[in-house]
């Protein structure tokens, strides 16, 4: 039968390859590596790799699109009361309330900076041109003075992100029309792609042959191998 020498010549050729590959493999390794025969010549390179791609993963975590769902969760106006206990030293936040040492903050949320006619803004604060949504006032709050240089805003900033939400959900209720609570940002689709591309380089480089070189299916079809079996499975043994 025709599919049958079809059949074994095609196992031939794999198991001749694979041989091949073993044999090369094989001898490479005694040749670079005579004293160490148990030590994997690659292993020290993967661990490079692995070491390398996660030192590289824990420097792109910064970035992460904002607001994230558990920056919304944490958004509460009475935890953000009590962390407003620390503006209120130098903010109102009532329609009409004081100006103190900084600006009344009524209508924050949504707003263009230093829109307060009735106080002296820092040249840095009427130049800096923000608007304070959701992300310019988390990123404001964690450390002034970084993010508008020159502010005079002597605030040292609310470090925890959780702090911040709270804060922020506690201002946007003091306006007229207050903004909506934010939507979580979609996670970019690169940064999935990214870890992907880890994953099969990782494989790769295990491997010695990757499983898309031999695609199974063009090979050995269904019908031939059932047909072999069927009718002389001892030969292929
Ligand atoms: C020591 C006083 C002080 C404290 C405490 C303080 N601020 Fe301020 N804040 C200021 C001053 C002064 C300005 C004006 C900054 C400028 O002109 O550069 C300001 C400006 C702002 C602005 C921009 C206002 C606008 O009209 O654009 C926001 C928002 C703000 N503060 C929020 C807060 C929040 C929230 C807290 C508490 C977590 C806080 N501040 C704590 C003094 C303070």
């Amino acid at each position: 039968m025709s599919g049958d020498l079809t059949f074994n010549k095609y196992a031939a050729a794999i198991l001749a390859t694979a041989l091949g590959f073993i044999g090369v493999r094989e001898i490479a390794h005694a040749a670079y590596h005579p004293h160490q025969p148990d030590v994997p010549a690659y292993g020290a390179d993967i661990l490079a790799a692995a070491e390398a791609a996660a030192a590289a993963g824990s420097s792109q975590d910064a970035p992460l699109p904002f607001p994230q769902a558990d920056w919304i969760a944490a958004m509460n106006f009475d935890a953000g009361k009590l962390v407003a206990a620390k503006c209120f030293a130098c903010h109102s936040f009532e329609k009409g309330g004081a100006t103190v040492t900084g600006p009344n903050l009524y209508g924050i949320v949504g707003a263009a900076a230093a829109q307060n006619a009735t106080f002296k803004y820092s040249d840095a604060m009427r130049d800096a041109g923000i608007v304070w949504d959701f992300e310019t006032l988390n990123a404001y709050l964690e450390k002034p003075s970084r993010y508008v240089k020159g502010t005079n805003m002597t605030f040292v900033g609310l470090k925890k992100p959780e702090q911040r939400a709270q804060m922020i959900e506690y201002m946007r209720t003091f306006a007229d029309n207050p903004l909506p609570r934010p939507e979580p940002a979609p996670i970019p689709e690169e940064m999935d792609a990214d870890a992907a591309i880890e994953t099969v380089e990782m494989d790769d480089s295990q491997s010695m042959m990757p499983e898309t070189e031999m695609p199974k299916t063009e090979m050995m079809p269904e019908t031939e191998m059932h047909d072999a079996t069927t009718n002389e499975a001892p030969a292929h043994e």
